[in-house]
């Protein structure tokens, strides 16, 4: 019995997907460990601008080393590269520090409903900001999404402003993020961790002074001994692991655009929240009433019809699209 013979394009397209698989994997994996670690740190250590830094510095030195020792490929840079890099890396830097100080002060869960509404802020700034226009799909999936948010919110057992509009900013400044990253890569040809690696140093050169100013050294010592005492030396291993895990799923995202279409990686982001909700839900015994769960599974479903609308209409903003077009 003779076996069926495979051809080779359907050999290619499977591996492609087992490859997607792992990305996406490590992804989410990586993303729910760093949420572990950095709500564990700010539980313990509440000094949300120092944290955000330290995961910049960390990933930057990574990377650093990385080039040094020609494990990764040192990207050849201009002065015109890190001048359409500076807009991404100002929103870069205010998405990151909003999100820690959020988490700083609510549940890991609710930050991640609130944040999974980020594709709706995207519609809402390329309509009010930049004037695009959408077919009347687009905005009916807002309702879901904005009602999911909202019910969430008021159902939330611990709400607390702060927490929320950081989430709120955070999801502000990441579509910012997305539309300068359109723009001023087009044309360029650096890969996706090595994008990701400069965005880390330019945004660690931002923050560093921002963090001093609102927090600083005598803050951080204070706060330092406290947590000594509370959790022992173990609090500095927590702390790197955040700063290590935040640069490598920062990272495997970055390298995963280059593979994968706007609507695969909007979905898998997506999805990814889902992953950090249920197991931050689970890890720290967060208290969900029912119609909490139900508001953030309106959200989300809502996510999911937007995302594939703004995608089959070719109009999202997710940073993939660069690749896209630098890759044509
Ligand atoms: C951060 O600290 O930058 C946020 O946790 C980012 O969240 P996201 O990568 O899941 O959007």
């Amino acid at each position: 019995r003779s076996e069926p013979i495979e051809a080779p394009e359907v050999k290619s397209e499977a591996a492609k997907k087992v490859k997607i698989g792992i990305y996406f994997a490590t992804w989410w994996a990586l993303n729910v460990v760093f949420n572990i670690y950095n709500k564990k740190v700010l539980n313990a250590f509440p000094y949300p601008w120092l944290t955000s830094t330290l995961s910049l510095a960390c990933g930057s030195l990574m990377m650093l080393i990385s080039w040094a020792t020609r494990i990764a490929e040192t990207p050849k840079t201009d002065f015109e590269f890190w001048k359409t890099l500076f807009p991404v890396a100002v929103a870069h830097t205010i998405g990151h520090v909003a999100a820690t100080v959020s988490m700083s002060k609510v549940a890991v869960s609710f930050t991640h409903i609130i944040k999974s509404g980020e594709p709706a802020f995207s519609v809402l700034v390329s309509r009010f900001i930049l004037g695009e226009t959408f077919p009347s799909s687009v905005y009916l999936s807002l309702v879901p999404i904005i009602g999911g948010c909202a019910l969430a919110a008021v159902t939330e057992l611990n709400f607390n402003m702060i927490g929320f509009m950081g989430a709120m900013i955070s999801n502000l400044a990441f579509v910012f993020r997305n539309i300068f990253s359109k723009k001023g890569m087009k044309g360029k040809s650096v890969s996706g961790m090595n994008y990701y690696a400069c965005l880390s140093m330019l945004s660690l050169l931002i923050l560093t002074p921002f963090a001093i100013a609102v927090e600083g050294p005598q803050m951080w010592a204070a706060g330092w001994q406290t947590a000594l005492s509370e959790i022992g030396p173990n609090i500095a291993w927590w702390i790197a692991a955040q700063s290590v895990f935040y640069h490598l799923y920062n990272q495997v995202s970055y390298m995963s655009l280059d593979e994968i279409s706007p609507l695969t990686f909007s979905i898998g982001n997506t999805m990814k929240r889902i992953s950090v909700i249920v197991s931050s839900i689970i890890i720290f015994h967060t208290p969900v009433q029912p119609v909490n769960a139900l508001g953030a599974a309106i959200a989300v479903l809502g996510t999911f019809l937007l995302s594939s609308d703004c995608t089959r209409l070719g109009n999202f903003n997710t940073p993939h699209v660069i690749y896209d077009e630098r890759t044509s």
